[in-house]
Order: structure tokens, then C-alpha cells, then sequence
């Protein structure tokens, strides 16, 4: 796989999408960086990690004829892919948290940020950033955060752990066209945090209210049974799990 390593840069996401702009990049090209000056995270958020501790990088998928409608499964697949090459690391207590914050037991290990570029109603690329926390062991202002140091003990390879991420991200992105997508979403199903049990959820509004996730539409959505037994489905900015 082709690696473009830089010092710094404001975000790996965003310069993979300019070169794209300007270049045929070759499948599963990927960018990293030691220091994100602007790191991006879901709706806006700003992902921060410490120089040179943790992986910041962005991987670059070429798609022949991806429908829209297959969109959720590029989501099932990257989550997939960084859970499995987790696992072989023997980092314990994982799952994914909807849609993919990947999880140590109850805090957040990982993010990801999933950026598509269409071509007329087909997805022709995507853009994936993965935020890993490595060797970190201090996160401020962000109690829920936690490392793959702090789970083992152990201070990791930076590069090592790119080779084994990668490679299963790109791994499992082969099934997104291979016609795998219900398959692929049973097995996302499978990892979810906090799936059947009963959970506090806040909905746009700010109200609260007890749910038990259930499952993904196939649009991606979260299924959420209320206290009335009725099955909802949320998108991203609709709901948000306090746990
Ligand atoms: C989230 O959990 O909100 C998603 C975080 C994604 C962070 C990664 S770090 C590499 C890539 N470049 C970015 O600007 N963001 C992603």
C-alpha cells in the first residue's frame, strides 16, 4: 500500500479529499500524519490526539458502482475492519458504538470519519480517517477517552498497528461491492455497544428517554425499542446515547 507520511497537516481527511481533486489516486492509498492542526470528528467535532502517540491517518477507497443506497455498509466495514485488527492486537472489551466510535469496555478508543465523493447516484471514492489512541495515557477534558496502552500495559509500534488497521480495513471494505451488504450489517449488528440492554437516550429535543437498541436499518440508522415497545429509528443528529 502506498503511505504519504507528513510532519503535520491541519486534517489527513481533508488533504486526501483535495488530492483526489487533482489526482486518479490508487485504491487504498493512505495519508498519516504525526500532528493534526484541525482534526475532524462527527458533526463537526474536533478530534485532538498528542504528536507522534497516537495514529492519525486517512485511507483513500475506490468504488466501481456503488449504489447510494449501499452507503451504511462502507460504515459496517471500516468499523469491522478496525474491530477485527483490534482484536488480533488482543486489546480487550471491544465494540462499536453507533455509527463508529470504536470502544474499549466503556470508553471510546477510536474514531472514524467516513467522507464519500458521488458521481451522478453512484459513490465513486471514499475518504476514511481513523483517529486510534495508541500510546496516549492522558486525555484532558475527555473522560470517556481512553488507549490501547492504557488497556495492556503495553507502549505499541505506530507503524505496526497502521499495517495491522489497514490492512483489515481494506479487507473488509472488499465486501461493500462483493453484494455482501446484508451480511456485513448482521455482523456490525453483532459488536454493538450496549445492543439489548436498556440505555438513556436524549432525542433532539433534549428530552430523555430509556431505549434498547435493536439493530441498523439498512439506511444506517439506529433501531431503538422505547418503553412502549415500539421500534424507532434515529439518524445521527437525532439522538445521542448518555452512558
Ligand atoms: C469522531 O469520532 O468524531 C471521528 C474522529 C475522526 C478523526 C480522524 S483523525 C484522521 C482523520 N482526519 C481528520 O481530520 N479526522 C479523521
Amino acid at each position: 500500500m502506498k503511505i504519504i507520511k507528513l510532519n503535520a497537516i491541519d486534517s489527513t481527511n481533508t488533504y486526501l479529499k483535495e488530492l483526489g481533486k487533482d489526482l486518479m489516486l490508487e485504491d487504498g492509498v493512505i495519508v498519516i500524519t504525526k500532528k493534526q492542526t484541525k482534526g475532524r470528528g462527527q458533526m463537526g467535532a474536533h478530534w485532538q490526539s498528542k504528536s507522534g502517540e497516537s495514529l492519525t491517518f486517512s485511507m483513500f477507497k475506490r468504488f466501481s458502482s456503488l449504489p447510494i443506497e449501499h452507503q451504511a455498509g462502507i460504515t459496517f466495514a471500516v468499523a469491522l475492519g478496525v474491530k477485527s485488527a483490534l482484536k488480533k492486537l488482543q486489546i480487550p472489551g471491544i465494540s462499536v458504538k453507533w455509527p463508529n466510535d470504536i470502544m474499549s469496555y466503556q470508553k471510546k478508543l477510536a474514531g472514524i470519519l467516513i467522507e464519500n465523493q458521488f458521481k451522478s447516484n453512484v459513490i465513486s471514492s471514499s475518504v476514511i480517517g481513523i483517529g486510534l489512541n495508541v500510546n496516549e495515557t492522558k486525555f484532558e477534558n475527555l473522560p470517556q477517552a481512553t488507549s490501547m496502552r492504557l488497556n495492556t500495559g503495553v507502549v505499541y509500534n505506530l507503524d505496526e498497528v497502521l499495517t495491522e488497521v489497514s490492512e483489515a480495513v481494506m479487507i473488509e471494505l472488499q465486501r461493500v461491492e462483493g453484494g455482501d451488504f446484508l451480511k456485513l450489517k448482521s455482523d456490525y449488528e453483532k459488536v454493538l455497544f450496549r445492543k439489548n440492554k436498556v440505555s438513556v437516550f436524549e432525542n433532539e429535543a433534549g428530552q430523555q428517554f430509556n431505549g434498547i437498541i435493536k439493530g441498523i436499518s439498512e439506511e444506517g440508522f439506529i433501531l431503538i425499542e422505547a418503553e412502549n415497545e415500539t421500534l424507532q429509528q434515529f439518524r445521527l443528529k437525532e439522538i445521542k446515547m448518555l452512558f
